[in-house]
């Protein structure tokens, strides 16, 4: 394949990725680790398309890397308890310092205009501010956590509005309380917690190393994610992600995406393709199917139209969906379609017709037709169809391994008589339900 077919494939690719993601709204944790890496460069032009492509983005900096650094630099050790950073007086001022030179060195490398790459001359407003009210953890096994906090409260709705009007919000993991006092956050922590409070469409961990380098591409359940807890082997850093994820999962954060930046454009990858790039968590998927709607035509027919291009599905125009919608149940995965099927009911016999089942070829072999087969059914039994029919030309034994039969005699319902063109030479099958 040429290089300009390729691209134009990938574009093709990724356009409904690019049309899924409009409007959302994507919490994003990005570590110091990366922010002081040769990859930040690329993270900085994806951030820009991003937000360019119309993406609501709030952004929160690690600086744990860099915290460690200026204590190393003042001969203090850090102190850990449960993993959280235990944040005494003297090493207060040394973590504001650290986390407030990230932050400037965010803002200065996202404000620079992007010259000579392909995001040149854009322009990204950032806003930050004290959206965050934090309290003392406190003493915790009998530690005393000091200066390390945790949320108490997230002005979301302030953070909205600045969404709504386009800026990208860039939160800090120092948390102001009502007295007036500076507390240390968990950045992870709290990106999750920002994640929830804005019922986020997407919470984003960007990071240096790989978590777990062989679950690279793979979507899992939070169920999954909880068998991978309980498994000695699974590496701690995942753990502590998987943990967030499974939270912010809960509290309705449609998907969690743990990405490393060993590859250059991993964030695009897992985005906006197919087959993605990190750890995506969500359970959306696992939801199955549901009755589809108005909003859901145009990927159906993203679905359907190579099927009916070769011939394997009769066409149908978009007014014609547009009648039947009501009848179609699909399977969506990462806000596309990628399984389909219609059961339209007869007006006179107590029959009903199954068709346009499609199922995305790179979901094939998982039950997925089977699912929906299933379901069509039973809405079908709820309608008092005690019989269905279908017409195929190159799916008869998958209908006859599902319990239908060929049926010569079969005498069309009269309206699809008229609309049945003989020469596709599709076989009529039936089933008694
Ligand atoms: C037919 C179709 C919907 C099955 O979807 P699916 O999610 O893969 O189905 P399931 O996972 O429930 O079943 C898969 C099994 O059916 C078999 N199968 C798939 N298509 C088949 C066909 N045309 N004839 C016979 N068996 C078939 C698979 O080989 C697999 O069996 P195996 O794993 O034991 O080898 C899917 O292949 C498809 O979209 N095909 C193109 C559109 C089409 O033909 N639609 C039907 C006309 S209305």
């Amino acid at each position: 394949m040429s290089n300009t077919q390729e691209y134009v494939q990938w574009f093709r690719a990724a356009a409904p990725y690019i049309k899924a993601h409009r409007k959302k709204t994507m919490v994003m944790m990005v570590s110091d680790e990366v922010i002081y890496s040769d990859r930040f460069i690329g993270v900085v032009h994806d951030i820009a398309l991003l937000n360019h492509l119309g993406i609501k983005l709030v952004i929160l900096l690690g600086s744990r890397s860099r915290i460690d650094k200026h204590l190393a630099a003042n001969q203090m050790e850090p102190r850990f308890h449960n993993n959280v950073r235990i944040t005494d007086s003297e090493t207060m001022p040394l973590v504001v310092q650290a986390i407030n030179e990230v932050k400037t060195y965010f803002e200065s490398q996202l404000s620079m205009g992007l010259p000579n790459t392909p995001m040149s001359g854009s322009e990204i407003s950032m806003i930050g501010g004290n959206f965050v009210i934090g309290m003392p953890l406190g003493v915790i096994d009998g530690i005393d956590m000091q200066h390390s906090g945790r949320v108490r409260v997230i002005k979301h709705e302030a953070i909205k509005d600045l969404l709504a009007l386009n800026h990208v919000v860039l939160l800090s993991n120092l948390g102001y309380s009502r007295t007036g006092e500076v507390f240390n956050l968990p950045t992870e922590e709290l990106a999750a917690e920002v994640a929830c409070a804005l019922k986020a469409d997407k919470l984003v961990f960007v990071q240096r190393e790989p978590a777990d380098a062989n679950r690279r591409a793979s979507t899992l359940s939070t169920s999954q994610c909880e068998e991978l807890l309980a498994q000695a082997d699974t590496p701690e850093d995942l753990k502590h992600m998987l943990q967030l994820a499974i939270l912010a999962i809960q509290e309705q954060v449609k998907r969690v995406h743990i990405i490393d930046q060993q590859v250059d454009g991993g964030l695009l990858l897992e985005l906006f393709s197919r087959d993605g790039y990190g750890i995506m968590v969500t359970n959306l998927f696992y939801e199955g199917s549901r009755a589809a709607n108005i909003d859901d035509i145009g990927g159906i027919l993203s679905l359907i139209e190579p099927l009916e291009a070769s011939g394997v599905l009769v066409v149908r125009s978009r007014e014609q969906m547009e009648l039947e919608i009501r009848h179609f149940q699909v399977i969506e995965k990462d806000g596309m379609i990628i399984a389909c099927i219609a059961c339209i009911p007869d007006s006179t016999d107590g029959i009903a017709e199954v068709a346009c089942l499609a199922v995305h070829d790179e979901y094939r072999r998982a039950g997925l037709g089977n699912e929906l087969l299933q379901v069509a059914e039973s809405q079908a039994l709820k309608n008092g169809i005690s019989r269905l029919y279908t017409l195929t030309t190159r799916s008869s034994h998958w209908f006859i391994e599902h319990g239908f039969s060929e049926n010569r005699d079969f005498n069309l319902p009269a309206g699809k008589r008229a609309s049945y063109n003989a020469e596709r030479g599709s076989k009529i099958l039936t089933k008694s339900i």
